[in-house]
């Protein structure tokens, strides 16, 4: 299998003296700036501001009001650098480096008011692809309760200043697993056929419905295992490298990275067994081919 994301070399071109504990502080402080004013401008009820990739995609005005913010506060802080957001164009940057953002990632949760919902800002070096990317800080804001994940490439990961480490579980059998589903119809059926070869074979599953969080479970071994097909690269942006930085191996596949085709992660050897199950299933097939 691949190296896990996180020991990946920086791009031909950029120095080794970037700051990443700098990045991480200002990921954070980001994260959390948005995510108070996410949690304190939540109306009693939230209504849905447009739809985008289907009809259940929803955006709120808080998804722009926060990114809105980031993008503000980025512009003033790293000039120099490109944005790749959920809910805005992209900015072209000229460091070599992109913040990816976003501002609500669990949007659904938001609008019903299920606790799990978060802001993720990362920034990373090289192309703004999670498969060629060299993710160098992030951080993950739990809105509602707080939690704060942050990782820098080769600085570890943390919540609350606690190191963070994956678990160990025994096997795919004994493994509590995460996953999320798309929202486009076909694309949910494909998953749920995919879904019925994994369950019976591992402990459980658990859809909280914020691919970011997710990742940053596995990373405290809160989730064994991880892994959806169809996030984005915003989604997986600050998690991918909270999970690696704790140990996890983060990855696509039949030897790919993780992209939106796929993305799992989890601790050696056990993630091992989730990609074969997930390749012999065909989980990255694209939806309209039959097998
Ligand atoms: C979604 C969440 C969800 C995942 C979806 C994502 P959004 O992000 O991460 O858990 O299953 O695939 O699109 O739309 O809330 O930012
Ligand atoms: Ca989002």
């Amino acid at each position: 299998m691949d190296e896990p994301t996180a020991t990946r070399d920086l791009p031909d071109g950029l120095d080794g003296d970037i700051d990443v504990e700098a990045l991480r502080a200002l990921a954070r402080s980001l994260a959390c700036e948005a995510g108070a004013l996410v949690r304190d401008g939540r109306p009693e009820r939230v209504e849905v501001a447009a739809t985008k990739s289907s009809a259940v995609d929803p955006v709120t005005a808080m998804d722009r009001a926060s990114e809105e913010l980031l993008r503000a506060r980025l512009a003033a802080e790293r000039p120099d650098d490109a944005i790749l957001g959920e809910e805005g164009d992209d900015v072209p940057g000229t460091s070599g480096l992109t913040w990816v953002l976003d501002p609500i990632d669990g949007t659904v949760n938001y609008l019903y008011g299920v606790a799990s919902y978060a802001v993720s800002v990362a920034v990373v070096a090289g192309p703004p692809d999670p498969e060629r990317w060299t993710a160098l800080a992030g951080c993950v804001h739990s809105v509602v309760d707080g939690r704060t994940w942050t990782a820098a490439r080769g600085g570890g990961a943390e919540r609350g200043g606690r190191a963070l480490r994956v678990s160990a579980p025994a096997s795919l059998a004994q493994s509590l697993v995460g996953t999320g589903f798309g929202y486009a119809a076909e694309r949910r059926a494909r998953q749920a056929e995919v879904l019925a070869d994994v369950l019976p074979r591992v402990r459980d599953i658990r859809r909280l419905g914020a691919a970011a969080i997710d990742l940053c479970l596995v990373a405290e071994g809160a989730l064994d295992l991880y892994y959806e097909r169809g996030i984005n690269s915003w989604d997986m942006a600050a998690g991918g490298l909270v999970a690696a930085e704790a140990g996890a191996w983060v990855g696509g596949l039949r030897g790919r990275g993780p992209s939106s085709a796929m993305t799992v992660a989890g601790p050696a050897p056990v993630v091992t067994e989730l990609v074969r199950l997930l390749e012999d299933a065909d989980a990255d097939r694209p939806e309209g081919l039959s097998d």
